[in-house]
């Protein structure tokens, strides 16, 4: 158990502490003298925190990498709203030290009735050919660890363990809700069939048993092309399943991005995949705004939210504070670029 979780850091303010975190990314820029302080994210499996080495750089510069858990000694404060830690002594840890459960980020729901939910929604399907091609895929063990543990994505949204089975049955409610209002133009089973496998190939695109990255093969190839080479594997157990259902699913995976600037090849040209694609986007950008709400818990406006690129209005804080009498002033957002965001944070003591 490490001694500190950035969830907890109202607790610790205005304090010096001493714990370890995954290092997130990590940045040399130059202070007004020209001399050089480290601009790092820091995290755990709670959250991110900013943090700031404005001393002695040169000599810890080289002895930590992003990606690495390092020991941190700092003191924990508030600027502009938001928690940072001034970092004074930092050193890499060992291996042996870390206890990767500690950094990994995990979906607070239970994995168990998560995957229960979507047999559940398999098992009301119609169709025999798209039900027994699920259920391929759901009785190969390899696939239901990995999908059982696999992020939804590095960073955008579902950054978690669990999040791709967190996102899925989340996609799979939006679909049974939404294909009801669409009763002659939608068939349900092809739409949770194209939902089940939007994302499968996340489980060989992504790692995440150290920190969440792409494999070589997820960097060369992508998720949706490894969906289609693994949908054909699975095809091959289903006796006389139909070639015009494969093309379609096949159209269902890689037009779900729903633009070629977003990596799909073809955009989506019949209901279930563009009913698929908006859905998944909906559902990645909820879930990216919660994320963020519970990250920023104490702003009514959030720092830029780089996936969304904007800052956020907690609008429920902003109702409920409107309420109380006396309330603070809006914090104004911060409506200029990632960059501009991170540069307020990452301004020098005077
Ligand atoms: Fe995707
Ligand atoms: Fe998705």
């Amino acid at each position: 158990m490490k001694e500190f979780y950035i969830c907890d850091a109202s607790r610790f303010e205005n304090q010096v502490i001493t714990t370890s975190f995954v290092v997130v990314s990590k940045q040399a820029k130059p202070k007004k003298s020209g001399e050089l302080y480290l601009a790092l994210t820091l995290a755990d499996r709670t959250g991110h925190l900013d943090a700031k080495m404005w001393d002695n750089v040169t000599e810890h510069i080289n002895c930590f990498e992003q990606d690495d858990f390092v020991k941190v000694r700092g003191l924990l404060n508030r600027f502009n709203g938001r928690f940072q830690l001034t970092v004074h002594k930092v050193r890499s840890m060992q291996e042996a030290e870390v206890d990767f459960d500690d950094y990994l980020p995990r979906t607070t729901k239970d994995i168990g009735v998560l995957w229960q939910t979507l047999k559940d929604y398999v098992d009301s399907f119609q169709d025999p050919h798209l039900q027994a091609l699920v259920r391929a895929f759901m009785a190969d063990p390899q696939i239901e660890q990995a999908y059982k543990n696999a992020p939804a994505a590095k960073t955008l949204h579902h950054a978690f363990i669990g999040g791709l089975l967190d996102h899925v049955v989340s996609l799979f409610r939006l679909c049974d809700l939404a294909c009801r209002n669409y009763p002659e133009s939608i068939n349900r089973d092809l739409l949770l069939t194209g939902a089940f496998l939007h994302d499968i190939g996340k489980i060989h695109e992504l790692t995440y048993n150290r920190s969440f990255s792409y494999t070589t093969r997820g960097q060369l190839l992508g998720h949706m092309i490894i969906e289609l080479e693994m949908l054909h594997a699975k095809i091959a157990l289903v006796p006389g399943f139909p070639g015009e259902y494969k093309t379609l699913i096949e159209h269902l995976i890689i037009s779900h991005h729903g633009k070629y600037e977003f990596g799909s090849p073809k955009l989506p040209m019949f209901p279930e995949a563009l009913m698929l694609h908006y859905l998944d986007d909906l559902d990645s950008k909820m879930e990216s705004m919660r994320a963020h709400f519970l990250r920023e818990a104490e702003a009514e406006w959030t720092g830029y939210n780089s996936s969304l690129e904007r800052p956020l209005l907690n609008s429920k804080k902003f109702l409920e504070n409107i309420k109380t009498a006396g309330a603070a002033p809006v914090t104004q957002p911060d409506t200029g670029s990632a960059e501009s965001s991170s540069a307020l944070a990452a301004a020098e003591p005077e």
